[in-house]
């Protein structure tokens, strides 16, 4: 399998000190972002080039991904782009080379991809996640931060979800993260690697993709609104959900890496705000966030959705830290702005 390595050796432009979520001096420190030309690593590997990571590298094989977001990072001569595949073991071993810290966000995400093809799901999420979970451990990292999903929650009915009470999966995509987790464990226990997993609560922000059959709800709703196409509401549009937004999952992220506490190993923690809206309420947010008047169309509930989603994250704030800076209105209006601008 071919792998083009990019390093870019262009002196770094537009060094911001933002709202930084770690204390550590980083600047001798190598990050790993698996998935990086994606919406999530993105943004992980901005706020790291942003705050002061000694190198950030990035791997992806731009399936869902974006060269453009690479292409954000150009300016920057502590960041290296590796174009490969997670499914093959020598590129992970490769990417693992001289790094201290990983977050491994690459997978195919959508429930519905997974349904679909849940031969390529498994390929990706399965095998790829083992394939960097070992290369890490024989690189020695470490720590190994991975994006794990609410939907391993599957048929739990109660409210809010708490780690420790999982139910079964209800879908292929929610299958390869159980599994993930499950690995994780044993990697943990059996070879004393320091393992944090993420379980994202629907999360949204700038850069989101609003295109293809697998697009998530917030970016499909403005960019359907903005450019006046159909926009489509499964079932009721009662269906809550505890809307993250992506600086949330970035923090996890970060804190998980560097922490100190000997606890936070070895676990999956919430990613969430802890608060949940119904797609009405974020349909009529958006609208009138744009100021612009689109109706929507209601078609039949989606298989296999779930009624409501509410995370309690209290285990994330206890162990990591972890206190969402952007409440749901926030980060949706930054999202809007985001496309606005997009799109004009
Ligand atoms: N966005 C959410 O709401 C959400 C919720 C739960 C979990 N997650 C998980 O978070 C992670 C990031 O999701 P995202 O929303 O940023 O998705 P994304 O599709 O934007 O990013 C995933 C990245 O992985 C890359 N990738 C896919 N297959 C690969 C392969 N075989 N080798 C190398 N790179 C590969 C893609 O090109 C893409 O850049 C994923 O693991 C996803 O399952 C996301």
């Amino acid at each position: 399998m071919s792998v083009i390595y990019h390093k870019f050796a262009l002196p770094a432009t537009g060094f911001i000190i933002m709202a930084a979520f770690h204390t550590k001096d980083i600047s001798g420190s190598s990050f790993l972002v698996t998935g990086g030309a994606g919406f999530i690593g993105s943004h992980i590997t901005e706020y790291l080039l942003k705050n002061g990571a000694g190198r950030v590298r990035v791997l992806d094989n731009l399936a869902t991904g974006f060269q453009k977001n690479i292409d954000l990072f150009a300016g920057y001569s502590n960041f290296e782009f590796l174009q490969g595949d997670i499914r093959d073991f020598e590129t992970c071993k490769k990417a693992c080379e001289g790094i201290d810290y990983v977050t491994h966000q690459a997978a195919l995400g959508s429930v519905p991809r997974s349904v679909k093809d849940p031969i390529t799901s498994n390929e990706v999420n399965v095998s790829g996640f083992i394939n960097m979970i070992t290369a890490a451990k024989d690189a020695g990292v470490k720590t190994f931060v991975y994006a794990s999903s609410s939907s391993v929650y599957g048929d739990e009915p109660n409210l809010p979800k708490v780690e420790a009470r999982v139910g079964n999966p209800l879908s292929p995509y929610a299958v390869t993260k159980k599994t993930n987790e499950l690995y994780a464990d044993v990697f943990s226990k059996l070879y004393g690697m320091k393992i944090v997993g993420l379980r994202y609560f629907n999360v949204f922000g700038p850069r989101q993709d609003p295109d293809g059959p697998y697009a998530a709800v917030i970016p499909l709703f403005v960019s359907g609104i903005i450019n006046q196409t159909p926009v489509y509401i499964n079932g009721d549009g009662e269906q809550t959900r505890d809307f993250t937004f992506v600086d949330n999952a970035v923090q996890a992220n970060i804190r998980g890496m560097l922490t100190d506490n000997a606890d936070a190993f070895g676990k999956a923690y919430n990613v969430a705000v802890g608060e949940n809206f119904s797609v009405n309420l974020l349909y009529s947010a958006i609208r009138d966030m744009l100021g612009i008047d689109h109706e929507a169309t209601y078609r039949e509930e989606r298989a296999g959705d779930i009624r409501n989603s509410l995370a309690d994250i209290s285990l994330a704030r206890t162990l990591l830290g972890y206190e969402p800076t952007q409440r749901f209105m926030d980060g949706l209006k930054q999202t809007v702005a985001f496309f606005k601008e997009m799109y004009s």
